[in-house]
């Protein structure tokens, strides 16, 4: 089934060599919360410490230009991986904080400008988000007084946009969704909702972390305004995430840190700040982190977006029909692959996600268990928490059999057959 050798891409994460827990072969079913790291990544943070390291945009000497040419290189690869023009991408530490600096940078902006928020103003989110793209927007609507909404998700796991044109109304400023849930695995229309989004003329925040490391995103043919998504879920180093904005929209609105490398001039009362991407890059990047995101995306570039997709679609599907033959447990999301990625979340009926989480970590299987950062959703499904199996390009059709076998002996254990 394979559309690229997947043993070979094994071969190149040293991780998943190791014996787990019981001297069981890892398998690894997590990486929705971080992705396993490929040597070449590792390497290029190495070489980065061992040979260039300096403090990029600082000095006059070697490698000080050194450590600037190659974090800049860095963003030169991400920026082509999501067809952004280069001063787009501003490095942050994290998805988290890419949000909140969208959050906190309207939060700073003056009266009569685009992104000011005030009282009356309508922000939009959904109840399908992780905290990290709801409380950033709850805090902005408590301290500027303006109304947080929100669309809700069907009983099949989709966006419910039957109301969307209530919700996004004329007094909307942000709209900030998901692009994927990172629950259920929903797909979201980005490009329909746009629509609702233009209508407005609001601004549109979106939530990529589960979706840029599976499969190709082009901010050109997303009509949105913000992306944010993080290194550590792409194969590349914790510590490094990434904020897009359309360059216009970057360049005026107000930094959110700041300090040393992202001013024009200073004095004892004021300063002014360079355009974007530095406006927003206060202090010493991280630079041995952006340059191993760099290598990251190298390494999928190589085995190519679309079969990493297709590959993921394949084990999924799989993974979905095999898990459905369990007749105690019960998928929660979509079933279908139609605007579906890999995270497959599951209760077992009079087992809780915890205890099944467990039992699966004494075979060897890593998945996540708990409400995965989206508490509203579980209120929403009635759960406490589910148990998350999320595949990535170093998954193969043996680790969902491993799942399969490992959910049947744990069911077969509590429920005393
Ligand atoms: N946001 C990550 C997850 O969903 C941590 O697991």
């Amino acid at each position: 089934m394979s559309h690229f050798d997947v043993s070979a891409v094994q071969a190149d994460f040293p991780i998943l060599k190791r014996l787990i827990r019981g001297n069981n072969r890892l398998v690894y079913l997590d990486s929705g919360a971080t992705s396993q790291k490929p040597i070449s990544v590792l390497d290029a943070e190495r070489e980065f410490y061992t040979q260039h390291n300096a403090a990029a945009h600082r000095g006059a000497h070697q490698l000080a230009e050194e450590a600037t040419e190659i974090f800049e290189a860095a963003r030169g690869k991400v920026a082509a991986f999501i067809g952004a023009k280069v001063d787009e991408v501003v490095f942050t530490k994290s998805a988290t904080e890419s949000i909140n600096l969208v959050a906190y940078s309207f939060g700073n902006a003056d009266l009569g400008t685009k992104f000011h928020i005030k009282a009356g103003d309508r922000i939009v989110v959904s109840e399908m988000e992780h905290h990290a793209n709801l409380i950033p927007w709850q805090e902005l609507a408590k301290r500027t007084g303006a109304e947080l909404v929100w669309l809700s998700v069907t009983d099949d796991g989709r966006l419910d946009l039957s109301n969307a044109e209530r919700i996004i109304n004329a007094k909307t400023k942000v709209v900030a969704l998901t692009h994927q849930s990172n629950v259920l695995g929903t797909i979201n229309p980005i490009n329909e909702i746009a629509k609702y989004v233009r209508n407005v003329g609001a601004l549109f925040v979106l939530d990529a972390c589960q979706s840029v490391p599976h499969y190709a995103v082009d901010v050109k043919e997303l009509d949105v305004d913000f992306i944010a998504f993080s290194g550590h879920k792409m194969l590349g180093p914790t510590g490094v995430g990434v904020l897009w904005g359309k360059q216009e929209l970057l360049d005026e609105m107000p930094p959110f840190l700041t300090g040393g490398s992202m001013i024009e001039t200073v004095t004892m009362e004021s300063a002014s700040y360079l355009p974007a991407p530095k406006r927003f890059e206060a202090g010493v990047p991280n630079m041995a982190q952006a340059v191993g995101l760099g290598a990251a995306v190298d390494y999928l570039n190589r085995i190519g977006m679309e079969k990493i997709h297709q590959h993921e679609v394949e084990l999924t599907k799989a993974c979905i029909e095999r898990l459905s033959q369990i007749p105690q447990l019960k998928i929660v999301g979509p079933t279908d692959m139609e605007l579906r990625g890999g995270v497959v979340s599951f209760t077992l009926d009079g087992i809780h996600p915890h205890d099944l989480g467990q039992a699966l970590d004494q075979y060897g299987i890593a998945v996540r268990t708990g409400h995965h950062c989206a508490w509203p959703l579980m209120k929403k499904y009635r759960v406490v928490a589910t148990t998350r199996a999320s595949l990535y390009l170093y998954n193969d059709l043996a680790d969902v059999e491993a799942l399969v076998t490992g959910v049947e002996r744990a069911r077969d254990y509590f429920l005393g057959r």
